[in-house]
């Protein structure tokens, strides 16, 4: 997926894309008795229908000459058995078809859901969140209907055409001939047409995508939105920008799709009107001579050339939708991380935690650098402070040691190993970040804590609210621990939500351990206590501790002063004081 926002179309190649169907169908084999079965039950039912204009053939040319109440009765019972054994099948076909499409799209979900949990951050940096989401829920949606309503239906329909085609020439040439002329022309228009529509419904369903990801960006940032009075603004946007292109091209879809139906009507009633006059002449031919039956019979094979034709038409309209569909389902299941195990990755439950980076560079668009020549080492069990500007590049220091980013150039170590000869489980569990802006999803507080260690005991979650002091707001809150949060800890307030995140990372008792203004929003009493707390916490681990308040930083091993692409200054808080330069103005400023 290129780079793209709300109002720039996703690209799309319309063309079909034989080897995605073969990988599509890769899927549908294990459900292969399903299909053959459901096959054959259409097939069964398309020779049955088939036998119909047969039937009436005898009653008008045999029984209505000479009337034979048995026979007639006979006939009648047939044509109701015929009736009943067509809907069993319909039912029998429908519920096996629909079930195999289900499970076949709910493996492609699976897949799916996989992939996205693995992407880089690299990955989301750069696309609206709900065209990913598109992609994940309404793409394969359509699949599942390819597979339930067009895919053995277009076989049978296939199959049906052959036989009527080879029946009715078997049954009577001439006419046949006449059919013939009628159905091709039909099936060129209605192909033709098709192919138009396609091309604006591609159109019409990238609109769909472009809304989805202005509604989704709408709903997140809803607050902002509101505070800023932006509302009558983005409808304006939605409106012009979002749904005008819609409607747009919702009329040209329509244009050429309220030319469909008339003009396959009129070729229809012309080849019924030339089949009539072919009739009208070789019933009275002498040569040929046809019954009134055969005409009778003859018509009713013409018509059942209709639904095969708008069938297989239709599936492959719907083949090259998909085609597309399975194309960006595909594309974003082929996307690999950048940052994935490599060969031979080890996989350690040990990390002493000496961290240390060799030569750094590091970019975030291949163009330009936000750290050069970035050299630093913290031994095992050393708290190292990051100070410096917003925007110097103290997230992007700490986000190379656990490979949220890998570096552009040179290496992070720990234990003296780079970070990408470990496997990500292993560095992930031993390497604990709170992030800036972590996040809190639906479920208790418990819950909450409890996300990084799935096995962990409540005992074990209080234990670690505890020790930063976050009980004492838990405790206070309707249920507790088992207080239900709603997704991103709506109803709490950000400090709140740092300190059950905060809980969250102490838990999972990391080697490494990264706060980025972890505890920004909390209030300097808090803050004090969890500063006694984090002299415990913080023993026998190393930490990197992105902070602004000076109690917090002042204790640590070592201060880096962060700026133009490197480390300004470096050294303990009395050494940098000493040297009076920027860290010393940035504690006055204090
Ligand atoms: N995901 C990203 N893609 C591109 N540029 C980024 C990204 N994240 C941060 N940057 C840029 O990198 C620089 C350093 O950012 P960051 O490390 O977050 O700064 P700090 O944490 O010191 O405030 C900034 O100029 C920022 O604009
Ligand atoms: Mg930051």
């Amino acid at each position: 997926m290129k780079r793209n926002t709300y109002n720039v179309d996703e690209e799309l190649k319309t063309r079909f894309n034989l080897r995605y169907l073969l990988r599509i169908l890769r899927y549908a084999l294990p459900y292969k008795a399903a299909f053959i079965t459901a096959f054959v039950t259409i097939l069964s039912i398309v020779a049955l229908s088939m036998l119909r204009p047969l039937v009436n053939e005898y009653i008008i040319d045999k029984l209505l000459p000479n009337p034979d109440y048995r026979a007639f009765t006979v006939i009648i019972v047939v044509l109701l058995a015929l009736s009943v054994a067509e809907i069993v099948g319909a039912v029998v076909q429908s519920t096996l078809l629909n079930r195999a499409g289900y499970k076949i799209v709910y493996q492609i979900r699976n897949d799916v859901f996989k992939v996205l949990q693995d992407l880089d951050f690299d990955f989301y940096d750069n696309r609206p969140a709900g065209k990913i989401v598109v992609r994940a829920t309404s793409y394969i949606d359509e699949l599942a209907t390819f597979f339930a309503a067009h895919l053995v239906n277009m076989l049978v329909n296939v199959l049906k055409l052959i036989i009527l085609l080879a029946f009715i020439y078997l049954y009577e040439w001439h006419l046949a001939v006449v059919t013939t002329c009628t159905v091709i022309p039909i099936f060129l228009f209605i192909t033709l047409m098709r192919k138009l529509l396609n091309k604006r419904l591609f159109k019409l369903r990238n609109a769909d995508s472009n809304r989805a990801a202005f509604i989704t960006e709408n709903v997140a940032g809803h607050m902002v939105i509101k505070s800023f009075n932006r509302k009558d603004l983005n409808l304006k946007i939605y409106m012009d920008d979002v749904f005008e292109p819609s409607k747009q091209r919702w009329h040209a879809f329509l244009r050429v799709n309220n030319l469909f139906g008339p003009g396959l009507e009129l070729l229809w009633n012309i080849g019924t009107i030339a089949l009539l006059a072919t009739s009208f002449f070789l019933i009275g031919s002498q040569t040929v001579g046809i019954t009134l039956g055969t005409v009778v019979a003859f018509m009713s094979y013409t018509a059942m050339f209709s639904e095969p034709i708008t069938v297989i038409s239709g599936a492959f309209q719907q083949l090259s939708n998909v085609s597309s569909y399975v194309e960006r389902i595909f594309e974003l299941m082929d996307t690999v991380p950048k940052i994935r195990n490599k060969q031979g990755a080890e996989d350690v439950t040990y990390i002493r935690g000496d961290v240390s980076f060799e030569n750094v560079a590091f970019s975030y668009d291949g163009e330009t650098n936000i750290l050069e020549n970035f050299n630093f080492t913290a031994n095992a069990g050393q708290s190292i402070a990051l100070v410096g500007a917003t925007g110097a590049g103290k997230t992007t220091v700490v986000n190379l040691i656990n490979r949220f980013y890998d570096v552009t150039d040179g290496a992070v170590k720990i234990d003296g190993k780079d970070v990408r000869d470990f496997t990500l489980h292993s560095l992930r569990s031993r390497v604990g970040v709170m992030l800036q802006d972590s996040f809190i999803f639906r479920g208790s507080v418990m819950e909450n804590i409890r996300y990084g260690k799935a096995d962990a005991t409540d005992e074990e979650c209080i234990a670690a609210a505890k020790l930063i002091h976050a009980d004492e707001f838990i405790e206070k809150m309707p249920r507790g621990y088992h207080t239900k949060l709603s997704e991103n800890g709506v109803g709490l307030s950000q400090g709140e939500k740092q300190l059950i995140n905060f809980a969250r990372i102490i838990l999972k008792n990391p080697s490494v351990l990264i706060l980025d203004e972890a505890t920004s929003s909390i209030d300097t009493d808090t803050e004090r206590k969890i500063q006694e707390a984090l002299n415990t916490v913080l023993k026998g681990r190393t930490s990197f501790i992105i902070a602004h308040r000076l109690s917090t930083i002042k204790e640590c091993d070592c201060i880096l002063y962060i700026g133009n692409k490197g480390i300004l200054e470096r050294g303990t808080h009395e050494e940098l004081l000493e040297k009076n330069g920027l860290y010393a103005a940035l504690t006055n400023a204090h």
